[in-house]
């Protein structure tokens, strides 16, 4: 099963919205498979994004991801990484469409409110930095095939 990396950044917590931005991703019908409340250490910030690592807006990147505690999860369904980006819309808050998470919540370039993986690559690596293997669970819930039907092709 496809799983992708979502975090619910500093400023969804501390906006009051982080029940209700993970409402959108249950409502969609992804599943989750792992989920933690955490505050992201300097370590982890620059690793996961080191591909960022000498752009304008990487020292304020990382102060920002690690200025307050986040949600983390994993999120697991067919195509889940392009539902996912999909409902959050695009990175600036005020470029993207209304009815996404950063298009009704957000108005700035960086406090974008969610994280979400952009590729099986990067969910595989961000995936390895937030969760041991054991701890993500592999059960779909009872009637997930009317979310995702079999013969979906
Ligand atoms: P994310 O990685 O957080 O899911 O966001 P994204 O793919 O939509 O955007 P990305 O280009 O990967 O940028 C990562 C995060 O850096 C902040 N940012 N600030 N001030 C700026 O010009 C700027 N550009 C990017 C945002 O918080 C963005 O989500
Ligand atoms: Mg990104």
């Amino acid at each position: 099963m496809e799983r992708t990396l979502i975090i619910l950044k500093p400023d969804a917590q501390q906006r009051r919205l982080t029940g209700r931005i993970l409402q959108r991703f249950e409502d969609k019908g992804l599943t989750i498979a792992g989920m933690k409340l955490m505050r992201i250490s300097r370590d982890l910030a620059e690793t996961h994004y080191a591909p960022h690592k000498g752009k304008p807006f990487y020292p304020g990147l990382i102060d920002y991801i690690t200025s307050g505690p986040v949600v983390v999860l994993a999120l697991a369904g067919p195509r889940c990484i392009q539902i996912a980006r999909t409902l959050m819309g695009q990175t600036f808050g005020y470029e993207a469409t209304p009815g996404t998470i950063r298009g009704d919540f957000g108005a700035s370039r960086s406090y974008n409110l969610v994280h979400g993986s952009d590729s099986p690559e990067s969910a595989a690596t961000e995936m390895a930095l937030y969760f041991a293997e054991g701890e993500l669970l592999e059960d779909a819930p009872v009637g997930s095939e009317w979310v995702f039907p079999s013969n979906d092709d």
